[in-house]
């Protein structure tokens, strides 16, 4: 054989092992949006970075602008350095939000200016109160090719404000997300730091086509429902590289809420989530416990998670619906987590007292492997719903250590397989059928 035969060979090996050195990534997962056209300052448009000058209206003008004018590959509307007070402000469709190395857009403590939008309606109203619900401080709907990223600048959502109102019960409507993104497609986020949401972070919803990779979002782990990345009835959602440290899970994956979830029928699917690190009170990675749409065909690799309530949460109720389906997570390092999974059917409460009690979820087809935990302290939950047990529960090569005993598995309602798994798998685990499903998935 030829030096050149050879060097084929070894070529196809490499390709085969995802090329030398080369690691997944999302590139691609989303076109790459154009050169932009126009290039704007919000420094333009009677803005200025003092902290003190409120900016909504040089934001709300620059994307007028941007709207208008409609320059050739869209536009990019430059942050500079320095802090640019706001209230919330709507996105256009072929643009980018660049925020400068030092540019931090912060959300306005004035709670009694933001606006109301409508509730979504896989929701029914707000997620925390009847009625409407405050409107994000960075809001995009109906948009294509929208591109959020910069230097490492910073969105501060000053979020004490709404914590200490949620804490004292007197919250008019729903808390304001950092960054919604509403029946928008091609839109990435990439290299900003989001820092103190009022609410869950980063909400796509009825969205596809989405790539969140290399931010940052942080927020103190006593911050009420500080959800990092919700892809909410989303389909092709990549989500890599992310530092998550928050008030509650890093990463959730949801698809509305009970009967109105139910009728809107709208999934969550085709998601990949991969290289996250962080801690949560609550789970580094859930699915749940909003999934009346569904939720399928997810695959989170490469997490690491510490000082954390759960590692991976996966949850829903009676009355939800929908299913839970094809989900498989693995290579995942774990240390000082309290459970290192849950998978339940009793999570959660309901939009009102309408749902329907028949509404049984269907959780089927879950793949968990190469777990390792260290500092753990119980096992973890798998707790089917008894008129619809779990089905096809896959354990494969998780090894959990405490520094005393951990305490072992509990088990109710599911069926499926377990391999090498410490402690040692309930026996609801340990059937043939379990077993074969279990091999095959792996
Ligand atoms: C990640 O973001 C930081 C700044 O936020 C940047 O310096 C770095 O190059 C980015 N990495 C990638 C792979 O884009
Ligand atoms: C971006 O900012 C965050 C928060 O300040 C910091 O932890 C991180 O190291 C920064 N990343 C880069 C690449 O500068
Ligand atoms: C399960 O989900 C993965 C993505 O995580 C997908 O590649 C695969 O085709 C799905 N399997 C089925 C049977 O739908």
């Amino acid at each position: 054989m030829g030096p050149r035969r050879w060097w084929c060979l070894l070529a196809v090996a490499l390709s085969a092992a995802g090329g030398a050195g080369a690691q997944e990534t999302c590139s691609g997962a989303v076109p790459e949006p154009p050169r932009r056209g126009a290039w704007m300052s919000v420094a333009s448009f009677g803005g200025a970075g003092d902290g003190r000058t409120l900016n909504t209206q040089a934001f709300a003008a620059a994307v007028a602008r941007i709207e208008r004018r409609r320059a050739p590959g869209g536009a990019l509307l430059y942050v500079p350095p320095g802090v640019w007070l706001t209230g919330p402000f709507s996105l256009a469709s072929h643009m980018t939000l660049f925020l400068a190395r030092g540019a931090v857009i912060r959300a306005t403590q004035d709670t009694s200016s933001w606006p109301l939008v409508d509730p979504l309606p896989s929701y029914g109203r707000g997620r925390e109160l009847p009625g409407k619900r405050y409107m994000s401080l960075i809001h995009g709907k109906g948009l294509q090719d929208v591109f959020i990223t910069g230097e490492n600048g910073t969105i501060d959502g000053q979020g004490s404000v709404w914590w200490d109102m949620w804490k004292k019960g007197t919250l008019p409507f729903t808390r304001p997300h950092l960054l919604e993104l509403m029946d928008s497609s091609d839109a990435i986020v990439s290299n900003v730091v989001f820092q103190d949401s009022p609410f869950w972070n980063i909400h796509p919803v009825y969205c596809s086509n989405v790539v969140i990779r290399n931010v940052t979002i942080i927020a103190p782990h006593d911050s009420p429902n500080t959800d990092g990345i919700d892809p909410d009835s989303s389909s092709n959602v990549c989500i890599e590289d992310c530092y998550i440290s928050t008030g509650d899970d890093l990463i959730a994956v949801k698809s509305g809420w009970d009967e109105y979830g139910i009728a809107y029928g709208r999934p969550s699917s085709d998601i990949t989530i991969r290289r996250i690190t962080g801690s949560s009170p609550f789970a580094g990675f859930s699915v749940g416990s909003e999934t009346s749409g569904g939720v399928e065909n997810v695959l989170a690799e490469h997490l690491n998670f510490y000082n954390s309530g759960f590692g991976i949460h996966i949850k829903t109720n009676t009355g939800r619906g929908g299913f839970i389906r094809n989900v498989t997570v693995s290579d995942v390092t774990l240390d000082n987590v309290r459970y290192g999974l849950r998978i339940a059917g009793d999570v959660g409460g309901h939009p009102d007292e309408r749902y329907n009690h028949n509404a049984l979820p269907i959780v089927d087809s879950l793949t968990i492997k190469n777990v390792q935990g260290q500092n753990i302290k119980e096992a973890g939950l798998l707790k089917g719903i008894p008129k619809s047990a779990f089905s096809r529960i896959c354990l494969s090569n998780i090894k959990l250590h405490g520094s005393t005993a951990v305490r072992p598995w509990k088990c109710e309602a599911i069926s499926g397989g377990a391999l090498e798994v410490q402690p040692s798998p309930c026996t609801e685990l340990t059937s043939t059928s379990g077993m074969s499903f279990c091999t095959n998935s792996l």
